[in-house]
């Protein structure tokens, strides 16, 4: 992978910031955003900027063929059958929302879940516990940090209705064993939902083979404009599943006693939708997809070893489970010694411009259960380097150097 080539992508890279170049460690969060995507998206305000599936004029009919493609584009990249297949939704907490309160779910009805759920997932599963009367059930990681498939059959009845999984932990990086959970998950009768939010940027991801009912992502973590969730929904169950909203558009008529849905994606596309925004996550799928998906995955786990390797041994720096960084993708979470996550943040931020993030990472049950305040999370992509990874070891060497020693 041609990292140079690619950061030349990024004019934000190029530029000083608070005096240094940036050293942007926080792609878990949202991506940087090359021309390409900028330039897709400043297009259709130039050139059409008119509203989708609605009016019949030309320009009107240009963006509903550039949505078109991109969904076209969407299915593609995550292996479904169909565009249609495809919804366009504000983000990854939409879909996921989506599933948990429009699948018909009862009170008795089981769903289960992992217990390193973003409270993407985490809260809404909580909010139909406590309002329709499901039950949850919280598959506990391995100590190793691994998803403990054994635990996980053991929590399977004909009663659980949903298996709702991160697919790739926000915090550890861990990616859980997508294949056999479907498959276990459907033995039972359950569907199968994945929030893919930090997967799709840097997995490829077969919705078709894996077999899974719904899965949500986000397209400003695999370098898109924020406001744009991809959620997929299997055709054969997507006339059970129910919108989260009502309104126009996703409607195909009306009279003063009742009304009708369209079919999906539209039904659960309601209301006016972003279409520059639609349009750059088209150039954002194209941009990663000539990258390449596997080769992307390489690079960051080549940096997380680096990372790993730089840290692992140095007094006063905790890295988190699991241990093995070819299982963390991107992700290098990790606290030091007499020092909280922020104040590493901050101090790295203000000493080498380097910009990551801190805190509990919208996981709070996850460190409230393992009586961890949280921790710093450097997360790697594309367009960094080898020397932005030696910069970063041997400044937490320093700060761990400097602080674990005041004990
Ligand atoms: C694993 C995971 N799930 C869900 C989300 C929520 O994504 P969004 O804010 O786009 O809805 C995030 C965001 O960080 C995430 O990392």
């Amino acid at each position: 992978m041609d990292v140079a080539r690619i950061r030349k992508d990024f004019p934000v890279l190029e530029k000083e910031f608070g005096g240094k170049l940036p050293i942007y460690f926080d792609s878990a969060c949202q991506t940087l955003r090359p021309k390409q995507v900028v330039a897709a998206m400043d297009e259709y305000y130039e050139s059409f900027p008119a509203c989708a599936g609605r009016s019949v004029h030309k320009m009107a009919t240009e963006v509903s063929l550039r949505c078109d493609q991109v969904r076209a584009r969407a299915a593609d990249f995550l292996g479904a059958e169909s565009p249609t297949e495809i919804a366009f939704l504000k983000n990854s907490t939409e879909g996921l929302n989506t599933v948990i309160f429009g699948s018909g779910l009862r009170k008795g009805d089981e769903i289960v879940t992992t217990d390193y759920e973003h409270n993407s997932l985490h809260v809404p599963a909580l909010h139909a516990a406590n309002t329709i009367g499901i039950r949850r059930k919280i598959v506990h990681s391995a100590t190793d940090g691994t998803f403990d498939l054994d635990l996980f059959e053991q929590n399977m009845s004909k009663k659980v209705k949903l298996v709702a999984m991160c697919l790739t932990s926000n915090v550890s990086g861990y990616t859980l064993p997508a294949k056999e959970v479907v498959d276990i998950a459907h033995s039972y009768g359950a569907r199968v939902l994945f929030d893919a939010a930090q997967t799709a940027p840097s997995q490829k991801i077969d919705v078709g083979s894996l077999g899974a009912d719904y899965l949500a992502c986000s397209s400003h973590k695999m370098c898109g404009p924020s406001g744009v969730g991809i959620f997929y929904v299997r055709s054969e169950v997507s006339e059970q599943l129910e919108p989260l909203m009502y309104g126009g558009h996703g409607i195909s008529d009306t009279n003063y006693s009742s009304f009708k849905l369209l079919s999906a994606p539209e039904k659960f596309e309601t209301g006016l939708q972003n279409y520059s925004g639609i349009i750059g996550a088209g150039a954002a799928m194209e941009y990663v997809s000539a990258i390449g998906m596997d080769e992307i995955q390489s690079h960051e786990i080549a940096l997380n070893r680096q990372i790993t390797k730089g840290l692992r041994d140095v007094p006063g720096v905790h890295i988190l489970k699991p241990s093995d960084p070819n299982l963390r993708g991107g992700i290098f979470c990790f606290n030091v010694e007499n020092l909280m996550a922020h104040d590493v943040a901050m101090i790295l931020d203000n000493s080498k411009n380097i910009m990551m993030r801190s805190g509990m990472h919208c996981c709070h049950s996850f460190f409230h259960s393992r009586t961890i305040d949280g921790c710093a999370r450097a997360s790697v992509y594309i367009y960094n380097t080898d020397e932005e990874a030696k910069v970063f070891v041997d400044a937490v060497t320093e700060l761990a150097g400097k602080f674990s020693k005041k004990r």
